[in-house]
This record gives C-alpha cells, structure tokens and sequence, in this order.
C-alpha cells in the first residue's frame, strides 16, 4: 500500500478508449446520442479535441476485421460493431488537428506483414511528431479468417509464436535509418549517409524481410508497443516488448496479482518495471448525483437484447450459450481459442457470485467486462485513486458511457478532481506519447554497433 504522499510525484496515466458514440453496447440507441456519428470525422476530431483539453495521455482505438460469423447479421445489426472506419486511417486525419495527445491504434499480427504494420505506426509517428503507439493484438475475432483467405482462425499458442517474431521484426525495421541518417546535402548531390541506412536480413520461422523501412526514425525513437494479452503467453509477450498493458480487471485482488506479476516478468526480462505501464479499462458513468448517474448507466442496460446480450458472452467466453437455460448457470466452459484472460474474468465473476447465464450477460455484455464505476466525479476519483495507491495500476484506459456526453463529464467533473487531489497532470509534460507516458527514448541498435565499431581498434 502506498499513501498520497508518495504516490505525489507518481501520476496516473489515462487513456481514453474511445469507440463510436460510446462504450455500452446501447449506447447509440440514447436519445442525446447521435447514431449516425459512427463513421463521421468531425464527431472523432470534437473527441480528439475534448481528450487533449481534458490532458489525457492518448486516444485509443480498437480494431476488427469482421465482427460475427455468416450467420450472425441479424443479431449484429442490432449493434453499431459491424460498422467502423480503419482505425490508422482515422488517427491520420486526428493526427492533423491535435498537438499533444498520444494516438494508439489496433493492428493484428495474425492477419498483417510486419513491414505494412512498421510501416503504417512510423509513417503516422512522423504526421504526428511522435505520439503514436501500436496495440499488438493477434485478433480476437475468429470471422477475421474468412476475410484473408482462410477457413479458420490460427490455434492461440500458433498466433502467439508468429506474433513474438513479428513484433521483432517491427522494432527492427523502425531502426533502418539512424536519427541523423538524412544530410539532404543538395551541393554535393547526397539525401542520405549509405551508412546510415540499414537493412535487416530478417530470416524467421514465419518471415523473411529484408528492410530498409521508407519512414525515417521516429522523434520519439520507436512507437510506443502496447498489449492486452493476458494469457501467459499474452503475459509474455507483454512483458518482454509492450511499455503499456491494457487489461479485463473486475477485481482489486486479482488486479494487483496481474500487475504484481507483469512487473516481475518484465525485470526478469532485464526491463525496469516503471517502463511497463499496466492500465486496466474501467466504464464510467458519472452523475452530478449518485442518482443520476445510476439511472444513465441503467436507461442503457435496459436496452440491452437478450439475443445480443447472450451472443456478446458467447463470443467473450469463446462459446455458444445460446442453447443453455438464461437463468441457468454457465456450463464448463473449454479453453477459448480467442481470449484466455477475459474468459478468465467472466468465469471468476460468474463463479463469485454465482450468477445465471442472464445475470452474467447483464454484466459483461454493455462493457465487454470490463470494471465499471458509476457515481459521483467523486466517487469515480474514488474508485481510480484506491486501484492506483494499492498497486492495482499505473493508470486506467477509460471507456466512457456514451460520446461526448460521458467525456465531457470526464472532462469537465472527473479529471479537475484527480488534478485537486494532486493525481493526474495540470499541463502536458512533454510533446511526445513517451514523454507523457515517463518512457525512454529507444537507442537505435545500429549506431551502438556502429559506434562501437569506429571506437574499436
Ligand atoms: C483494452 C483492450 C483492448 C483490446 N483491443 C483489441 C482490438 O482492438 N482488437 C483485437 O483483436 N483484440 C483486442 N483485444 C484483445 C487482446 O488483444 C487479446 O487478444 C485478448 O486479450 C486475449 O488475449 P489472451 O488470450 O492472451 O488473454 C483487446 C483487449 C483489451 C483488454
């Protein structure tokens, strides 16, 4: 346990997940929401803008290639899931008019190469200074399969192994060209030092590439690596390369267990655990009263399917339910070849406070079961504050209920309170997603060997 003092000079870091007119999956059938927003830039850049004003150390944003099986429009249409904009795109154009804010998008090792996704995150990290960051993900989504040519999803450890070399060989091509590769010397007609610019060679189990990589070296190094696996090959692979961790937490012990154990996996990794950030996602529904707060988070759980509400566990359990009685208990469930760690989650909570297959859905379904607060801007700094003093997080990725209405309230009750408590940053430290994050700047691999070799005899 820490107490206030110390955890002074420690601040949260928040990220703002942000995902189309809000985070319950009821949220676009909200009367002050507008549904047609879903696929709509000025509605992403008064997000972008309101985060950035609010201090928030990046926008987050998830990403599928298909979100349900052949049989599955039906139910899926009543959810905005089947319709989102590519996320690198979207940050693209966010990029353009935000100055400070840390921009972290999804892309999936399973179904990409390393040099497209390299590619993508320094070209983005160049529009935007560095503040860019990767969500590694090997794809929740078993439909993504049917989208590249194949008739099954990848086993889960077999994701895991390609996924290990691709982000090696990402890291890799992000150093092709050194900080000062570029002389640009149009006297002596010569854009770049030849000895600067480096090719990889890569020869792996799953890839063979050569590099150089066409963006230059990031302002801040490299991208920032961020996952969310929380298998114990999701463990890790985080342990070893992301500096942040997203994370399924509905409980503090279980919380802390998780942080407690990323941290020791990433010194055992020869990583100081400071440079892994560990942010569980917490919904949040915040009333100027108790009251109020509790009727706009249940208005939204009333108008949860009961078809929708059944088909979401199912597919973040990793099974079909469908057929068991609603207010029944969950069956056995086998190990799911999508999500270990929040199929871990549910089941601990379905098992708790033994709860049907109804209450379950009820709890899961409207935030993907993530932990959600609803209270007060008090009683939501609360909340935050007691996670973060007890080793639980170093900050928290945060879901509102619906957009803008539920970050305007973060913004404009929530985040002053954390900055009166002394919790969260008045103004931005830095320019870059690093230095908001308390991050170093990667060193280049080839100018320690360079260096090296020039000095050795
Ligand atoms: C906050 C958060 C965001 C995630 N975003 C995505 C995403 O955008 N796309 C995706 O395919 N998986 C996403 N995932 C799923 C994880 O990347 C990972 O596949 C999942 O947690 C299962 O990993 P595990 O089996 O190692 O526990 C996300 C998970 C969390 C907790």
């Amino acid at each position: 346990m820490t107490d206030r003092g110390a955890t002074a000079q420690r601040r949260m870091k928040l990220g703002l997940f942000f995902e189309g007119v809000g985070h319950h999956i009821a949220a676009w059938r909200d009367p002050r929401v507008d549904p047609h927003a879903r696929q709509s830039l000025p509605h992403y850049i008064e997000i972008a803008r309101t985060a950035e004003r609010g201090k928030f150390d990046l926008l987050f944003t998830a990403d599928t290639n298909a979100t349900f099986g052949p049989d599955d429009v039906e139910t899926w249409s009543r959810t905005l899931a089947a319709s989102r904009l590519e996320p690198l795109t979207l940050l693209g154009a966010l990029a353009a008019v935000t100055e400070r804010i840390g921009l972290v998008a999804t892309a999936t090792t399973t179904y990409y190469e390393p040099y497209h996704v390299a590619r993508f995150f320094a070209s983005l990290d160049q529009i935007s200074q560095g503040r860019t960051g990767w969500n590694l993900v090997t794809s929740l989504a078993t439909a993504e399969a049917y989208q590249f040519s194949r008739d099954a999803h990848a086993a889960h450890a077999d994701r895991y192994a390609r996924a290990r070399e691709f982000v090696q060989v990402v890291r890799g091509l992000w150093d092709s060209w050194e900080d000062d590769a570029v002389v640009a010397d149009q006297a002596g007609g010569r854009y770049f030092d030849p000895a600067k610019l480096h090719l990889l060679h890569h020869k792996g189990e799953h890839f063979s590439v050569r590099g150089p990589l066409t963006a230059h070296r990031s302002p801040q190094g490299q991208p920032v690596i961020v996952h969310a696996g929380q298998s114990d090959d999701g463990r890790d692979l985080a342990a070893r390369y992301a500096e942040v961790i997203f994370a399924v937490q509905q409980e503090k012990d279980s919380a802390c267990a998780f942080y407690a154990d990323i941290k020791a996996r990433a010194a055992r990794h020869g990583r100081s655990p400071d440079h892994v950030k560990i942010m569980p996602g917490v919904m949040t529904a915040v009333g100027r009263t108790r009251a109020e707060a509790e009727d706009k988070y249940d208005r939204l759980q009333a108008l949860i399917h009961p078809v929708l509400g059944v088909k979401l566990l199912s597919s973040f359990i990793g099974m079909d339910v469908s057929g068991y009685p609603l207010d029944g208990p969950l069956p056995d469930l086998p190990p799911s070849n999508t999500e270990h760690g929040r199929q871990k989650v549910i089941l601990d909570l379905a098992r708790r406070e033994n709860l049907t297959i109804r209450q379950l859905y009820m709890r899961v379904a409207g935030q993907r079961a993530h932990r959600t607060v609803v209270g007060t801007p008090s009683d939501i700094a609360d909340a935050f504050e007691d996670w973060f003093t007890a080793g639980a997080a170093d900050g928290f990725n945060i879901l509102p209920l619906t957009f803008p209405d539920g970050l305007n309230d973060l913004v404009d009750l929530v985040i002053p309170e954390l900055q009166r408590r002394g919790l969260f940053r008045s103004e931005y430290e830095g320019r870059t997603l690093r230095e908001h994050l308390g991050l170093p700047r990667p060193a280049n691999r080839w100018v320690k060997e360079t260096a090296h070799a020039a000095s050795s005899p």
